[in-house]
């Protein structure tokens, strides 16, 4: 292993979710200030990778960046157990499907467990119900939930989501 696969699993045991941020930006991850990276979140891909400020990411969250990048603007929250893969298969990548850019608009509130595909934007402020597939562009201020998911609702605008300690 080198050292970027080294960091890349030991930096995510690290328990305290404001010095994470600091040690990825080591391995070339673009976090502005204020974010919080928690515990057990995996960071695959970190050149490709960058993250607003005051943006939360809980436990056990992935994001694959290795190949397509991945976006993640101001005030972004991504609860615990999501994934965000701009990394696709062979198969996908093949047959010229879905590889892309991943970009999550400032904002944007992704609920537990959901699932956020390749070549997707997720637009300001939307909120993502738990436990969600995302294969299309979600508008924004708009509630979308469901495998795949769909819009369900617009969201207020000035709607704001937990501030993190
Ligand atoms: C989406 C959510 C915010 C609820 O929003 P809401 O405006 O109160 O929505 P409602 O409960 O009125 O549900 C509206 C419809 O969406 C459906 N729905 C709600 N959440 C859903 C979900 N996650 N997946 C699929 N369908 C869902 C409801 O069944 C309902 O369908 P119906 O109109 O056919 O009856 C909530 O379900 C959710 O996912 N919360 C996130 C919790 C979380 O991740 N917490 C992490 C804390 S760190």
């Amino acid at each position: 292993m080198n050292w970027e696969e080294w960091a890349e699993k030991l930096f995510c045991l690290i328990p305290s979710f404001r010095l994470r941020p600091s040690l990825e930006k080591l391995r070339g991850v673009k976090v502005g200030e204020g974010t919080r990276i928690s515990q057990f979140a995996m960071i695959i891909g970190s050149k490709k990778l960058t993250i607003g400020k005051n943006c939360f990411i809980g436990k056990f969250v992935v994001i694959d960046a290795l190949k397509e990048p991945i976006t993640i603007e101001d005030n972004v929250k991504i609860a615990g157990h999501s994934a965000i893969l701009s990394h696709e298969t062979a198969y996908t990548r093949e047959l010229g499907k879905r590889a892309g850019p991943i970009i999550i608009k400032k904002n944007a509130y992704i609920s537990q467990g959901t699932i956020v595909l390749s070549n997707v934007t997720i637009g300001e402020g939307a909120i993502v119900g738990a436990g969600s597939v995302i294969i299309e562009d979600v508008p924004p201020y708009t509630l979308v939930v469901g495998v795949p998911a769909k819009p369900i609702k617009k969201v207020k605008k000035n709607v704001t989501h937990h501030t993190i300690p």
